[in-house]
């Protein structure tokens, strides 16, 4: 029988104490700290069978046999790096109602020849059927369980031996072998550490969701994060149909990578050209305070469309209000038109958007920013077939932004006629021909090839 023993865990990170404390050593949290029972597992439990392991050359390693199950998916392909690697364990985070379920649900039946098991904590069998018929399902091999112990889902996926096993959620599930309740962090520790176990044993990748917290980081102790191969965040906007799903940690592929996706009835519908949705087509018909910004996520162009409205403040303080970028952005961009340009605003409302629903912190739409912000100012339109890309310094210069080869590129396939970059940028390549790119030093320059003003 295994010792058990008391100790006091953190909430937010997982550290472990002996004794309560106020403030957590590790993440600096305070009031984190709770009781739970814990049994020690045994060390040989915690891993893969290490007796007979053996130091070798890297050269000597052998890789030829890492097979990649092929998704049919395009967008989830990538995003693990090229397919989902036998063995791996996957973390799916995300806030409620985000469509993390309807994701995974929506991978075990895209494969028809595929053997998965939905393992669902949350729903019951019938719930799971209904939601798969809205997906529209017909010949996959997917197997529900609805069941909480872990014990009992890794009997049953040992003698079901799926070729991928999906968790829905981690936070529901409970193993005997603590006394804790489900949810708490020595729960989730052990029993992503059984899973961990499962896979490596089997060779059978794990997908795991788990929810996140109010602040946006995922659930549970932070060893979970470590643990697993990758880490995917499922991101959007609950009231609108865009969805990212970005790797923010992978062991098998690149973390710049990100797929988009629409909610709809049928479930989650992957987009190709993220670009092409994302900005309205208004058909050569152009409003004032409109933009585009040639954004890049990770190594991903993403054309947006910026708006603004400027109007006369009703009340003594102008009101500053922004979906999509950080407000104290959008404060910092007016400072410079203020200071630089000798743009007046202290008597304006000014009104920022992005549409789709999407939040960027690419610095490159800052052009685009200040530019559909004068655009509404002065009530003259930009051509719609302009778009914008550098960043704003402090002192008004128009700075050079990364990748800005590919942002052209991506401009010019877009049918753009006109790019708008900083002067000092470098060109690698030299850019397609039926593009014009346009380079500006400064706001004040900026304001006059645009609107004619100084
Ligand atoms: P769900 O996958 O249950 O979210 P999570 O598991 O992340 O909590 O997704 C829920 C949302 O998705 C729900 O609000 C309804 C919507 N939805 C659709 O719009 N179309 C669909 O086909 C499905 C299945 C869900
Ligand atoms: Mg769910």
């Amino acid at each position: 029988m295994a010792k058990v023993k008391k100790a006091f865990f953190c909430k937010n990170c997982g550290h472990e104490s002996a004794k309560w404390l106020g403030c957590c050593p590790s993440c600096g949290e305070w009031n984190t700290f709770v009781e739970e029972i814990v049994s020690k597992p045994a060390t040989s439990a915690l891993g893969i069978n290490n007796s007979n392991s053996k130091a070798l050359l890297i050269n000597d390693i052998d890789i030829s046999h890492e097979s990649r199950l092929n998704l049919n998916s395009v967008e989830i392909n990538r995003i693990l790096g090229g397919g989902l690697v036998c063995g791996s364990m996957i973390l799916v985070g995300g806030e409620p109602g985000i469509g993390k379920s309807t994701l995974s649900l929506q991978i075990a039946l895209k494969c028809p020849d595929i053997k998965t098991l939905y393992v669902s904590g949350e729903e019951s069998a019938q719930q799971i059927k209904i939601r798969a018929a809205r997906l529209g399902s017909n010949d996959a091999q997917c197997y529900i369980l609805s069941e909480t112990l872990l014990e009992t889902i890794i009997m049953q996926a040992k003698e079901l031996k799926p070729d991928i096993l999906v968790i829905d959620s981690i936070q529901t599930l409970y193993t005997e072998r603590i006394d804790s309740s489900a949810g708490s962090i020595s729960q989730i520790r052990d029993c992503a550490m059984q899973l961990l176990k499962f896979a490596k044993e089997t060779n059978t990748p794990v997908f795991v969701i788990g929810h996140i917290t109010k602040d946006g980081t995922i659930a549970g102790p932070k060893v979970l994060e470590h643990i697993v191969d990758v880490v995917l965040q499922f991101e959007g906007d609950s009231n609108h149909a865009y969805r990212i799903l970005r790797a923010t940690k992978n062991r098998f592929g690149s973390t710049a990578e990100i797929g988009i996706f629409e909610m709809q009835n049928t479930g989650l519908r992957e987009i190709e050209n993220p670009s092409e949705i994302l900005i309205s087509q208004h058909n050569d018909l152009s409003f004032s305070g409109v933009a585009i910004a040639a954004t890049m996520d990770g190594v991903r162009p993403l054309f947006i469309e910026t708006q603004s409205l400027v109007s006369t403040a009703a009340y003594g303080v102008p009101q500053r209000s922004t979906t999509g970028i950080d407000v104290r952005r959008l404060n910092m961009l007016l400072a410079v038109l203020e200071k630089r340009a000798g743009f007046r605003l202290a008597m304006k409302d000014v009104f920022f958007n992005i549409t789709g629903g999407l939040r960027i912190s690419d610095t490159a739409a800052d052009m685009a920013i200040i530019s559909s912000v004068l655009s509404s100012n002065f009530d003259v339109p930009i051509p719609v077939s302009s778009c914008f890309c550098a960043e704003v310094g402090l002192t008004g210069e128009l700075r050079p932004v990364s990748h800005i080869n590919q942002r052209i590129g991506e401009a010019a396939r877009l049918n753009f006629k006109k790019i708008f970059i900083s002067r000092y940028s470098k060109l690698e390549d030299k850019p397609p021909v039926n593009i014009e790119v346009i380079s500006v030093a400064k706001i004040e320059e900026l304001m006059k090839i645009l609107f004619g003003k100084n």
